[in-house]
């Protein structure tokens, strides 16, 4: 297929709540989005607690680059490319370590952690000293942080990491700032391919509060400990004490015992609040936070219908250490590879996107139409999924970030996770 029209009123239809179908399946489509949206969007490459000390470093991607996170001798964060710029043989094979610098395996081009080329075999006798190694260093993306989370981006022309984050600053807040002081990422991450687009993950994690009866049925039909009820679909979204649904033990005791933090920062009432650790929600374009769970994923795309899963756990940095442990546990048996809410989630994504396939299926649109000009009253709504389609299609339309001065004025809305209405589904009969 050629591309053919806008995608803001085109493939993306916000206003009315219509999406096309070959935008999850499309290779052009695809290519298109690695450059316009990856190649110029705020990018979560790790957290601080990674590379904690001088010289230590991480890899990652950057979509389907890969990239070197790296401390530098002096303490500053960089991200690289993780490129020689010989032959462009992948300077490091190590997913963390540290080391002061890094010798190509090909030919011996070896990089400092800033970045510089500092050895090169052959200079003397084979170069004549006429190559110029300060124009040879590793290619370096913009690297900003906020709260400890590491973002990179390869366009110079993109807004500062805090006007692009806008209103997701203090969601990201709930994630960075503890009862007991700040986060840390633990343990390596967890990663896997599934066969789904990955804007699937992304716009579900960003306000998909309507499937939860639905697809987590089941989950919701046990509780932690272990007991099984036959709930209908409203009964499933009740309210509960969150602490309640907690696993009994340190995690619970702990939360219990920091009620007061937890009530404060949520404003002071925990009336209606489902959530009080916070929300679930995705900053565009594919890193999404479960506050409740304390789990960052990024959705690295890898092709139309593959996305490769990279799952962080943080925990409290200064919580006791079998509090540390309940969490980690708590967030790998609900999400992860093995999680039981993981993979009621990607089973969903799967079918959505492989069935989009077809010869016949791309031709009728998607439906996100829910709540659409009742963003106030309706009790769950599609609002922040119109938002990411909405930013996403301005991106693939924009020539330059210039021509989006009003990308944080993008109307999105908190997930339904902080929604502080009692949520119900009016819309779904069990
Ligand atoms: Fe790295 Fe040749 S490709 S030194
Ligand atoms: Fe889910």
């Amino acid at each position: 297929m050629t591309i053919s029209g806008n995608f803001v009123d085109g493939y993306v239809q916000t206003k009315v709540g219509l999406l096309d179908r070959r935008i999850f399946i499309d290779p052009e489509i695809y290519a298109k989005e690695l450059e316009q949206v990856f190649g110029r969007a705020w990018l979560f490459v790790g957290h601080e607690t990674q590379v904690p000390k001088p010289n230590d470093f991480m890899a990652n991607y950057m979509a389907e680059d890969p990239v070197l996170v790296t401390r530098d001798a002096k303490g500053k964060l960089h991200t690289f490319l993780n490129m020689c710029r010989h032959r462009g043989n992948r300077i490091c094979r190590a997913d963390h370590g540290n080391a002061p610098s890094f010798m190509c395996t090909y030919h011996g081009w070896t990089f400092s952690t800033d970045g510089k080329l500092v050895g090169v075999p052959g200079y003397k006798e084979a170069y004549f000293e006429e190559l110029d190694r300060s124009q040879w260093g590793l290619v370096e993306a913009s690297c900003d942080t906020y709260k400890g989370f590491i973002f990179a981006n390869w366009d110079r022309q993109a807004p500062s990491l805090p006007n692009y984050l806008s209103n997701k600053k203090s969601e990201i807040d709930f994630m960075a700032e503890r009862p007991t002081g700040e986060a840390e990422v633990i343990g390596g991450v967890h990663r896997w391919v599934m066969g789904h687009n990955w804007k699937f993950a992304a716009d579900n994690f960003g306000s998909d509060g309507y499937h939860h009866p639905i697809t987590h049925g089941s989950i919701r039909n046990a509780t932690v400990d272990g007991k099984l009820y036959n709930r209908s679909v409203a009964e499933r979204l009740e309210f509960r004490d969150p602490l309640d649904n907690m696993p009994a033990g340190p995690l619970r005791n702990y939360y219990k015992a920091h009620a007061e933090f937890l009530k404060k920062r949520m404003g002071g009432s925990l009336d209606g609040q489902n959530q009080i650790l916070g929300s679930v929600f995705t900053v565009f374009p594919n890193v999404s936070f479960n506050c409740s769970r304390y789990a960052v994923r990024v959705w690295h795309p890898r092709g139309p219908d593959k996305t490769e899963v990279w799952a962080y756990c943080l925990v409290d940095k200064s919580a006791p250490q079998d509090v540390k442990n309940a969490m980690r546990n708590h967030i790998t048996q609900t999400f992860g590879p093995s999680g039981n809410l993981e993979q009621d989630d990607a089973s969903n994504w799967i079918q959505s996107t492989q069935t989009a396939k077809g010869f016949i299926s791309p031709k009728y649109v998607q439906n996100l139409q829910l709540g659409l000009n009742h963003e106030e009253d309706a009790s769950v709504n599609e609002t922040g999924q119109r938002g990411l389609y909405h930013r996403w299609a301005k991106l693939m339309d924009a020539p330059s970030w210039s021509a989006i001065p009003d990308w944080d004025q993008i109307v999105t809305s908190p997930s339904s996770s902080v929604r502080k209405t009692h949520v119900t589904v009016r819309q779904v009969s069990n």
